[in-house]
């Protein structure tokens, strides 16, 4: 079904890790390498273009195995990519994620000047990410990428991140995540809501018609931007002890603490949501891929009694809710895989232990889908009819904030929110199609490849 599906993508030119969903479990590693010679970073561009995989996939096998790469606007530079070439990205993209801070929400605790390095440098130019069902196949994909730089003198590997996705796919906080994926038209993946039509594949391809009836503004010459698509990597530290002592602090037994974190997520830690269980956890509906995203909020939530509004799901995702906008225009691609040690259950102190999310966007629009969610729904209410109320999870707040759970006959309001959520360190990049790849591998030296 698959492939006649997905005639009307250039899925053998689309990479892998855009459009294919991840295997479950599985594990990820996520590295960074730094070019200091043109040349050396055109013939890694070769090299990978043999390792990394398109969105074709022949067999179960390689189709749960993947290598990506992206390139960053000052990977791009390093590869001596044509001015005109240059000028053409986006231009937050071409600014960079440091440079977007303070659209982004990313101050105080989370401002770039205290990123951990290389982020927020001007050294990060290639982005290798690799996912496999578990860490030995994991490495054997990985071998691939390694042998493209061992003997590249002017390629340095400069940070490297893994990351697992566990069987009962929780992170950190402990809900279960990975659920919610928009359909795309002609890929031939499923949607896994029935109520929510396939978006047009350029909102997440360029290339490609959007939802808009345009086709994206794309990176030229077309080699270069067709089948590419942006994507967003966040290095996103979670303080799950506070958020823990939080929940304890704000309800009146372990019940309305399970409940209280189910309202701030919009969903029960087992990944039911409230929309469909609003007053007690289901695992079996959690657990059950067919029905757990299976809603929309008009039809018998307008209001958020089950669903608060400022909920992460539901203000990152509103679906039909009546908002101000248009909110098929801000979907994207998440991929999102825990790292560092669990915080054992129970425990409510901090370990000083480093966890939390290696978040990751993919879709043709940086701006008004990754930078819009980030700041208008996340860290801001307006959009939403919340005022100035950021989300209760993953948003900025600065330990004076409030949340509201509609609730009758009176809302239930908390307050003194903090921050549980802080950046480390993240970018932009461009993850071009194959033909893409080899186009920039090619490039020749004396910077004649005009578009
Ligand atoms: C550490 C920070 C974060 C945590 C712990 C977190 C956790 C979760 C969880 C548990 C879900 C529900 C499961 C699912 O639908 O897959 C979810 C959904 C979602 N999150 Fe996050 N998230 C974080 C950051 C972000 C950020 C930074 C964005 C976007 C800028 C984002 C956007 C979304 C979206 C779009 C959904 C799907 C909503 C839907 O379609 O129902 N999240 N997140």
């Amino acid at each position: 079904m698959d492939d006649a599906a997905g005639a009307g993508l250039e899925l053998d030119d689309i990479q892998s890790g855009v459009l294919r969903p991840r295997p479950s479990p599985y594990a990820a590693t996520y590295i960074l390498l730094r070019i200091d010679d043109r040349r050396a970073g055109r013939e890694l561009l070769r090299r990978l273009s043999a390792v990394v995989t398109s969105a074709v996939a022949p067999d179960a096998a390689r189709r749960d195995t993947s290598v990506s790469v992206a390139l960053t606007f000052e990977g791009l530079k390093a590869l001596g990519a044509p001015q005109p070439s240059l000028d053409s990205f986006t231009w937050e993209f071409r600014q960079g994620m440091a440079a977007r801070a303070t659209a982004l929400g990313d101050v105080g605790e989370s401002a770039p000047e205290r990123w951990e390095p290389p982020f927020g440098t001007s050294d990060i130019h290639v982005v290798l990410i690799g996912v496999a069902p578990d860490e030995a196949r994991l490495e054997a994909a990985l071998a691939g990428g390694r042998a493209a730089i061992a003997d590249l003198a002017g390629v340095t590997a400069i940070w490297r991140q893994d990351c697992r996705a566990p069987p009962d796919h929780k992170e950190p906080f402990g809900f279960r995540d990975g659920i919610s994926h928009p359909a795309i038209e002609g890929s031939g993946i499923p949607g896994d809501n029935p109520y929510d039509p396939p978006l047009k594949a350029g909102e997440l391809v360029l290339g490609y018609r959007d939802e808009t009836g345009s086709l994206p503004p794309a990176p030229q010459p077309d080699v270069l931007g067709r089948n590419g698509t942006y994507v967003a990597f966040r290095k996103l530290h979670q303080r799950v002890a506070e958020f823990r002592r939080y929940l304890r602090a704000n309800a009146s037994g372990p019940e309305d603490e399970e409940l209280l974190a189910a309202k701030m997520m919009g969903r029960w830690r087992s990944g039911a949501p409230l929309a469909l269980c609003p007053l007690h956890d289901d695992p079996a509906l959690g657990a059950d891929t067919a029905r757990h995203n299976a809603f929309m909020f008009r039809a018998d939530d307008s209001t958020g009694y089950k669903t608060p509004p400022g909920s992460h799901v539901r203000r990152s995702n509103p679906r039909d809710a009546d908002v101000a906008g248009v909110a098929r225009l801000h979907r994207m691609i998440r991929r999102g895989t825990a790292y560092g040690p669990l915080l054992p259950e129970g425990v409510l102190d901090d370990d000083g232990a480093d966890r939390g999310l290696m978040f990751a966007f993919v879709g043709a629009h940086l701006k008004r889908q990754f930078e819009f969610v980030q700041s208008e729904w996340i860290n801001g209410g307006e959009f939403l009819g919340l005022g100035d109320a950021k989300d209760p999870v993953g948003g900025s707040a600065d330990g004076a904030g409030s949340y509201s759970i509609p609730r009758r006959p009176l809302p239930r309001r908390l307050h003194n929110l903090a921050r549980f959520v802080v950046t480390r360190g993240g970018e932009y990049g461009f993850m071009p199609g194959l033909r893409a790849l080899r186009w920039l591998a090619e490039l020749p030296d004396d910077g004649s490849a005009e578009p």
